[in-house]
């Protein structure tokens, strides 16, 4: 058998395991490729509203990506990636392993048989598993995402996917926290998706809570109380008024999920200034960066990329973030950044998450906020302006 034949039948193997609801999991190891960071890949089948996907996610040393591949886009990675950048890949089916190995010129293929594996569930069997499995409740119907039968609308599915998968994300955040009655403010709480359904989530744990959206809006603010008292949460409230004229002090979490511009920034001000020992936000837009950016003197190597307005705004988008995480440092906090949601909800899919304590040194940070302005031709960051007039230690 040729080496590309080896590659064919464990991409056939795949292929067909997905097809019949047995793929477990695939794995691809010993990367030896151009990004210096990655360190592996694993997929797993998933249906999403686009139709059934291998969900890819990508493991670098500090972050994941997940890209969500059809059987078609997955078959062509492997084909390409097991002749040249992936070493091992490894199938498991619900009734064999297919180990693939690649050792200069010699490639090897190993099938186990296994007994006892269950198959994966079914998307509808999996939906069972999800934080919010009863979807019969007022708060949900309030929201619109259920319907009078209580059955999650069509139209909502994707917004209530979402919905989870935030829960899954921030549910063990808040409880890492060790609080009795953590205070968690959401800071640009909108209508309040992820307080109702954290507060919900965490109580159904026997964890209480303080849930508070602070909201611009009047409206918003007052259908959020009427929803949270006709729901029997007490300890969800939400409040009308600015993020930066809020008193934030006794946080202990701060959220701000798709506040615009820089009121991301004055969310994690708010976070830094009460102590805040979590600070998550997912940043919206990124103007201020930008204009400065195209009003400054960039490193000239830089042009090749800056000259073009969509890279332009990818890289003020990413160094604005990339600055938010090392202020972040700076005031004590060890960050991590990754996509919470596919990009296929939405762009704005990536998610800073501060934690107080364990971080590098703050000289260190500063050093490096310092060499990125200068290279990015950057006069200020916003949240530095905020903390050059408060607390950073
Ligand atoms: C894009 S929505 C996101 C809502 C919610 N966080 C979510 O993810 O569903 C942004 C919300 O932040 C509110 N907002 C924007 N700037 C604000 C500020 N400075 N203070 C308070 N609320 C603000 C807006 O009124 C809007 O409801």
């Amino acid at each position: 058998m040729s080496p590309t034949d080896r590659i064919a039948e464990f991409v056939d193997a795949v292929a067909a395991a997905f097809a019949d609801g047995t793929l477990l999991k695939l794995k691809c190891g010993g990367y030896h490729g151009h990004e210096p960071e990655l360190k592996s890949v694993e997929a797993r089948k998933v249906a999403i509203k686009a139709g059934e996907r291998l969900s890819f996610v990508f493991r670098y040393k500090t972050r994941d990506i997940t890209k969500n591949l059809t059987l078609d886009e997955a078959a062509a990675f492997l084909v390409e990636g097991l002749a040249t950048n992936w070493r091992s890949a490894r199938l498991e089916t619900a009734v064999f392993d297919l180990q693939f190995e690649r050792q200069g010129d010699k490639l090897r293929l190993k099938r186990t048989e296994v007994a006892g594996r269950d198959a994966p569930p079914a998307d509808h069997d999996r939906a069972k598993n999800r934080p919010l499995a009863a979807t019969n409740k007022p708060w949900l119907h309030a929201l619109g995402l259920t319907g009078k039968d209580g059955a999650v609308r069509n139209d909502a599915q994707d917004k209530f996917r979402q919905i989870n998968k935030m829960v899954e994300i921030f549910a063990p955040l808040i409880q890492a926290l060790h609080a009795e009655n953590p205070r968690i403010l959401d800071m640009g709480a909108g209508k309040g998706y992820l307080d109702f359904a954290l507060y919900d989530y965490l109580s159904s744990l026997g964890q209480s809570t303080e849930v508070i959206g602070v909201e611009l809006r009047d409206k918003l603010v007052s259908d959020g109380n009427a929803n949270a008292a006709a729901s029997g949460f007490s300890g969800l409230r939400f409040e009308t008024g600015s993020i930066l004229d809020y008193d934030a002090s006794g946080a202990d979490a701060v959220i701000a999920l798709h506040a615009c511009d820089t009121a991301t920034d004055d969310a994690i001000y708010q976070g830094i200034k009460a102590g805040a020992r979590l600070i998550a936000v997912a940043p919206c837009c990124h103007k201020q960066i930008r204009r400065q950016m195209e009003a400054g003197s960039p490193d000239q190597k830089l042009d090749f990329l800056l000259r073009h307005g969509t890279f332009m705004e990818k890289q003020a988008e990413m160094v604005t973030d990339g600055l938010r995480a090392l202020i972040l440092e700076a005031s004590g906090y060890r960050t991590k950044v990754f996509e919470f949601v596919s990009d296929a909800h939405t762009p704005k899919n990536n998610l800073i998450v501060a934690q107080k304590g364990g971080g590098g040194s703050r000289q260190g940070a500063l050093d490096r906020i310092a060499a990125v302005k200068t290279l990015f031709g950057i006069e200020k960051h916003y949240l530095e302006g905020l903390l050059d007039s408060g607390p950073q230690d």
